[in-house]
């Protein structure tokens, strides 16, 4: 009996060994399961009251959480204002004018704090918000590990290395990813988060009018893509911040139809036409576009990957108790 106990219980082990690789690092499942029970509910809720408001919210957040996770991992470090200690990357040049979602991610963090007080980090509140986002879109959903710690500084230099430029080869681009343990498959996979959302005319315009030189638009932007978007953004700089949706069939639904406009030459941005300039990505984007549910498993395995970047665990950083500032005592 004890030995039949025994070795049910070294199944058990045997089983969660399989389990364990999920759990990345100190990252807890229930982390909160005690201390704030209904933190996903709230941040649940903030989201949908938030896309409510502004649909473009959605991608919003989904992209504010990654350019989080490319500098100084997710540490909520994007959150940060300037102070007199450092520069933060609020103003650098990928984010300014062009990241969104702060009082968002600041309302539903005031919310948190009246029922657990000190007890969740923004990055965590992020991380989740990126998710709840994404469901609401109608994308696939995903365990969200958490227990991240916010971090106390942050970088304007380092976000203007690190997060990458729509104008830059795919081969630097993968390098940033590598840099933070993400593969070539995950480009592509996470590419395909531009499946929602806008992007500023300036962002893509040279494809429009004279690219590199040449007096005529990208040859690989689809002629009437090119038309049209000659209309949206006319070649002056008071169309520069005039927006063009990144998934021109579906703008505010999560779907594999990114992958459908690369095949036909409609990806908005240099960087996202380029996953067809390799062989190895313009295969990944071939399967993609024709299995949505491959793509919406995949997509899942990368956030996962994606929010498990350069974490704080246990006493590192700390808790702050509002996103935009480090808590005045650490100093
Ligand atoms: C692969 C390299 C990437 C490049 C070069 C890139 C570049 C850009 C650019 C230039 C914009 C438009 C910003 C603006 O005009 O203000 C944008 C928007 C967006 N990006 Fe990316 N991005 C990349 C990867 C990602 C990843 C990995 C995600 C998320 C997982 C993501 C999510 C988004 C979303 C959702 C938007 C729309 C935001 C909105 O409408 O507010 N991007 N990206
Ligand atoms: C609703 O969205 C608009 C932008 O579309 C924003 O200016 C406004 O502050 C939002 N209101 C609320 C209550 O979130």
């Amino acid at each position: 009996m004890a030995c039949k106990t025994l070795s049910y219980f070294s199944i058990f082990l045997f089983v969660l060994s399989f389990l364990e690789p999920l759990a990345n690092g100190q990252l807890d499942y229930n982390f909160y399961d005690q201390s704030c029970p209904n933190l996903p509910m709230m941040v649940r809720w903030g989201v949908w009251a938030a896309i409510r408001n502004d649909t473009r919210m959605a991608a919003s957040l989904l992209r504010l959480h990654f350019h989080d996770c490319f500098v100084n991992g997710c540490d909520g470090s994007v959150l940060l204002d300037d102070n007199p200690y450092f520069k933060g990357e609020k103003n650098a040049l990928p984010n300014r004018n062009s990241l969104r979602g702060f009082e968002v991610i600041d309302s539903i963090k005031a919310d948190v704090e009246r029922y657990c007080p000190s007890i969740v980090s923004c990055a965590d509140i992020l991380t989740l918000a990126a998710r709840e986002a994404v469901i609401l879109s109608g994308g696939p959903s995903w365990p969200v590990y958490l227990g991240r710690r916010d971090g106390l500084t942050a970088s304007e230099k380092a976000a203007n290395d690190q997060i990458p430029s729509p104008i830059e080869p795919l081969d630097n681009i993968v390098s940033k990813f590598a840099s933070n343990g993400l593969d070539l498959r995950d480009v592509v996979v996470l590419s395909g988060a531009h499946t929602i959302g806008f992007a500023q005319c300036f962002t893509f315009k040279r494809r429009l009018f004279d690219y590199k030189g040449s007096g005529m638009p990208d040859p690989l932007m689809d002629s009437s893509m090119v038309s049209t978007l000659q209309t949206t953004c006319p070649n002056l700089d008071a169309s520069n911040s005039k927006l063009a949706p990144l998934d021109v069939q579906t703008v505010f639904r999560f779907d594999n139809a990114y992958y459908k406009n690369l095949m036909t030459n409609s990806g908005l941005l240099e960087s996202d036409q380029a996953l067809m300039g390799n062989p190895e990505t313009a295969e990944m984007v071939n399967s993609y576009s024709m299995y949505p549910y491959l793509y919406s498993r995949d997509f899942a395995t990368s956030m996962m990957k994606l929010g498990n970047i350069g974490v704080l665990t246990g006493q590192a950083g700390q808790v702050r108790t509002k996103c935009g500032s480090v808590n005045y005592y650490y100093y």
